[in-house]
């Protein structure tokens, strides 16, 4: 990494109507003074700037149902198709994201580093997760900011890396999930189901082949640049040999995950979080056997990354 960072980045802006608390160095802030389901025009544009500002953000005490969370995600623009669920009954934007207490498994919905659903040609921009019953230690979700990692890099390697293309694919993460995961109703155990398949469901198929995006991406709305890979998704570069591209990919993770980058949420029964999947990856630890861990979350629809 060249240079450092400090006071001035991830600060807190006055706001009017929020307050936004800063959590890490790098990322991250809790926003008080707002109930998600009774917030004003004026409240909620706060709410996404605050979003775009610090990457991820999050709110404790919020008392909704899943028409609510709904009803707030859909503030932010149109739902994104979901890649893993149908949604439940009454709102079907809403996913199911249950571990129970017994279950043991290898891999969860959420292992390893990942933006969402970057295979697909029209990425979802925004994720909106929200707690309903959570383990009193353990299942916390880690962030890391890919905006900071790409501005620290040296001259020379970001001259190297313009132009590049990576190459998102379900591919590794079906495998994982059955090699891993446990055969079930849940996203993953979905995916445990398909193993031995005589031949993939079409959609599972468009979803291995994958989609091209530009390494390097501006987001739509800063203006801020950052890498666009992950540890879970990305497969190869454009024109690459895969062998060629493992080390380049691996690196940059490494680069993106480093501890000082890292920002890390304790969950709270009733805890909403939102991040910014254009600007930070993120992962679920699978660190709670024995407690159940019950959370929806909503994916709005991005932009095809430029
Ligand atoms: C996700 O990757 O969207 C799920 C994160 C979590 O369950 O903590």
């Amino acid at each position: 990494m060249t240079g450092s960072f400090g006071r001035e980045y991830n600060s807190a802006k006055t706001y009017k109507h929020i307050e936004a608390a800063p959590h890490c160095a790098a990322m991250g802030a809790e926003i008080k003074g707002v109930d998600v389901a009774d917030l004003s025009d004026s409240a909620f544009k706060e709410v996404e700037d605050a979003l775009f500002r610090h990457k991820m953000i999050y709110l404790r005490n919020q008392h909704i149902d899943a028409r609510t969370l709904e009803a707030f995600s859909a503030r932010f623009g149109e739902f994104a198709d979901d890649a893993y669920t149908d949604g439940i009954d009454g709102s079907r934007n809403v996913q199911p994201i249950i571990k129970e207490a017994d279950a043991k498994t290898g891999w969860v919905f959420g292992s390893g580093w990942h933006t969402d659903s970057p295979f697909l040609k029209r990425p979802p921009a925004i994720s909106i997760l929200y707690g309903v019953d959570v383990p009193p230690y353990g299942g916390d979700t880690v962030w890391a900011n890919s905006a900071l990692a790409y501005s620290l890099l040296s001259p020379t390697m970001k001259d190297l890396l313009k132009g590049l293309k990576v190459h998102m694919s379900i591919r590794d993460v079906l495998e994982n999930a059955q090699t891993k995961g446990k055969a079930g109703d849940d996203p993953i155990g979905k995916l445990v189901k398909l193993r031995g398949a005589p031949d993939l469901p079409e959609d599972m198929k468009e979803k291995i082949r994958g989609a091209f995006h530009p390494l390097v991406r501006t987001h739509p709305v800063s203006g801020e640049q950052c890498l666009y890979v992950d540890g879970s998704y990305t497969i190869n570069f454009e024109g690459f040999e895969e062998e060629e591209a493992a080390p380049i990919i691996d690196y940059l993770v490494r680069h993106i995950t480093q501890p000082a980058f890292v920002c890390r949420l304790r969950w709270e029964k009733n805890t909403l979080v939102l991040w910014d999947n254009r600007l930070c990856i993120h992962q679920a630890l699978n660190d709670y056997d024995g407690f159940r861990r019950e959370m929806y979350r909503t994916t709005i629809a991005g932009e095809a990354p430029r």
